[in-house]
């Protein structure tokens, strides 16, 4: 693994894309923006980089990577994609979805991407700088979230500079994250919901005509937080509040007005776009956190996940 003095903040204007896609190819390490979160890319196809994934993240190296591609076409290049997950993907892709499907055989990725297991995570973003990236590389790009283990994940350039500068080549920055809540996962014949994100499990349900079963397998793989713990700020956080207390920070949401509020207006797709800006800007105010209680429906359901795992023990 490289250690780099600093990390190279990338602007899309002054040529930045070519340069990130260059350390790209070299086997190096950049973060990138895409509608959900930014991702800590590499080239999937790369031993190296994967490897350096893990060490830049902390992470443990059971937990498999999501790899990135432009399109189904090239996705179907690693993976085998049919039945009702086929139909899910034309629905959704480009967009805030994932898909577990099994490794297509001579796939071509590096071992470390699936972590031994017989499938692989696959998504098309539809951030148009994550489309560029890719397509400018020409690599499949294995991204999890460009956060330290454990963390909250990051959906501006700046909160993956604050976590990882001087471990990744370069960031491109692409602004703010548009949904701010990681893709839902998807996998299974019948489909399971391996983790509730950025699309609406109701919208999935829709598509398929059907409930989504929930994968709650014990000991399997599931997706981000086998580990209970995850998404935590270094405060503790609690949840379900309705008042202000002195000596603590309250991020309200509707009728409650916290010193952050996610949405006003009671709309859950402003409060998943502001969960995590604001998680990290409570956190710097170093009193502990607690939250408004937020409605379980559409985005809701994934926004109480993660913060379920923010306010869970730490071990
Ligand atoms: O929105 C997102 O999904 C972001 C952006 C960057 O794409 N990425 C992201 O990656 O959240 P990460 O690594 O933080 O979460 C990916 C999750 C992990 O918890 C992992 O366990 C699960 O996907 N996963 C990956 N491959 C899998 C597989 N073959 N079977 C089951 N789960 C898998
Ligand atoms: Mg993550």
């Amino acid at each position: 693994v490289t250690y780099f003095q600093m990390t190279e903040i990338l602007t899309p204007e002054a040529n930045g894309l070519a340069r990130a896609a260059a350390f790209l190819r070299g086997g190096e390490l950049v973060a990138f923006p895409t509608e959900t979160v930014y991702g800590l890319g590499g080239d999937a196809t790369n031993g190296r980089a994967c490897a350096g994934i893990f060490a830049a993240k902390g992470r443990p190296s059971f937990n498999p990577l999501i790899v990135h591609v432009p399109d189904l076409a090239a996705a179907q290049e690693y993976a085998v994609i049919e039945g009702p997950l086929l139909r899910l993907a034309q629905a959704f892709w480009p967009g805030p979805v994932t898909i577990v499907a099994p490794l297509r055989a001579g796939h071509g990725l590096s071992d470390l991407v699936s972590a031994g297991l017989p499938s692989v995570a696959l998504r098309v973003p539809a951030h148009p700088l994550a489309q560029a990236l890719l397509r400018e590389t020409g690599r499949p790009l294995a991204a999890p979230s460009a956060n330290p283990s454990g963390q909250i994940s990051p959906t501006t350039a700046a909160h993956v500079y604050a976590g990882l500068n001087g471990k990744i080549a370069a960031i491109l920055d692409g602004g703010a994250c548009a949904v701010g809540l990681e893709s839902t996962i998807l996998g299974g014949d019948p489909v399971r919901l391996m983790r509730a994100g950025g699309l609406a499990v109701e919208e999935v349900e829709a598509q398929l005509g059907h409930a989504l079963p929930e994968d709650t397998t014990p000991g399997k793989i599931q997706a981000p937080g086998q580990l209970s713990s995850h998404y935590a700020p270094d405060a503790p956080v609690s949840l379900n509040i309705t008042d202000r207390h002195a000596g603590r920070t309250l991020i309200g949401f509707g009728e409650i007005m916290g010193d952050l509020t996610l949405s006003e207006s009671g709309d859950l797709v402003e409060a998943a776009s502001r969960l995590f800006g604001a998680l990290h800007t409570a956190d710097a105010l170093g009193l502990p956190i607690d939250v408004a209680p937020i409605p379980n429906v559409g985005l809701g359901r994934a926004i109480n996940d993660r913060l379920t795992r923010a306010a869970a023990p730490r071990s």
